[in-house]
């Protein structure tokens, strides 16, 4: 019996063994990365690697990696990252993805920027065969004016919730901004997509992360793949 909590592990386990003593490593955000924040401080306590420092792409991540004993650093001090691990919420056949479930997309965008290998780590069911077949794009708006984001986002086909917490007031980022969850069942053009969104003053950032997976480790019972961005 394989549960998605020991897929999410299993797939978190083989991304972390990519890590190297002495590396500069981006930790992502979720219920699949923090089981390769936990993995990889049982590396450091028992001495198999030495010498990293970590950057985390959320506050919630940073109290768990400083909590178990992972040294933090800031891109202001390591511009450059080695490798993140990161999970998604939707990876399509060129690696492309949709992340921000968690409500982390931005600063998870920023690390991936900054990294020279992101290896993404999922249980198989979020393979698809096109993005936004299984999850609402989560497009992260400045509080001011966000209403005349949703009508935007409505013109471009979506069907666009506020994302709220279980107490039903508006989900808060940790910059400070909301978060409108997007159905577009599925996106037709990805790129096309991409480029409105971007272009769209108040829209700070979205989930869409388009070539910036270098590798995807999709675990599914019984068998672990390795997908690879082609060059
Ligand atoms: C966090 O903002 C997200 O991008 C997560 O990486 C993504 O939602 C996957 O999360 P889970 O691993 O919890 O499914």
């Amino acid at each position: 019996m394989h549960t998605v909590e020991q897929l999410k592990k299993a797939a978190a386990d083989t991304a972390v063994s990519h890590i190297k003593s002495g590396m500069v490593v981006g930790l992502g955000t979720g219920s699949t990365a923090i089981w390769g924040v936990r993995r990889l401080a049982e590396l450091l306590a028992s001495g198999e690697i030495q010498d990293i420092v970590a950057i985390p792409t959320a506050v919630r991540t940073e109290e768990a990696a400083r909590a178990l004993g992972i040294p933090l650093t800031t891109l202001a001090e390591h511009p450059q990252i080695d490798i993140t691990f990161d999970g998604a919420d939707e990876v399509d056949p060129q690696l492309n993805l949709i992340k921000g479930g968690g409500g982390a997309l931005l600063r998870e965008k920023i690390v991936a920027q900054a990294s020279l290998r992101n290896i993404i780590i999922v249980d198989d069911s979020k393979i698809s065969p096109q993005l936004g077949t299984l999850f609402a794009l989560p497009v992260e708006v400045i509080p001011f004016a966000w209403e005349t984001q949703v009508t935007f986002l409505q013109n471009l086909g979506a069907a666009v919730s506020v994302r709220r917490t279980p107490d039903g007031e508006k989900y808060i980022t940790d910059q400070g901004n909301y978060i409108l969850d997007c159905a577009f069942t599925p996106i037709v053009d990805c790129y096309q997509l991409n480029s409105q969104l971007n272009g769209r003053a108040g829209i700070v950032e979205h989930g869409l992360f388009l070539d910036l997976a270098t590798d995807v480790i999709a675990a599914a019972p019984g068998a672990i793949r390795h997908l690879k961005r082609e060059k």
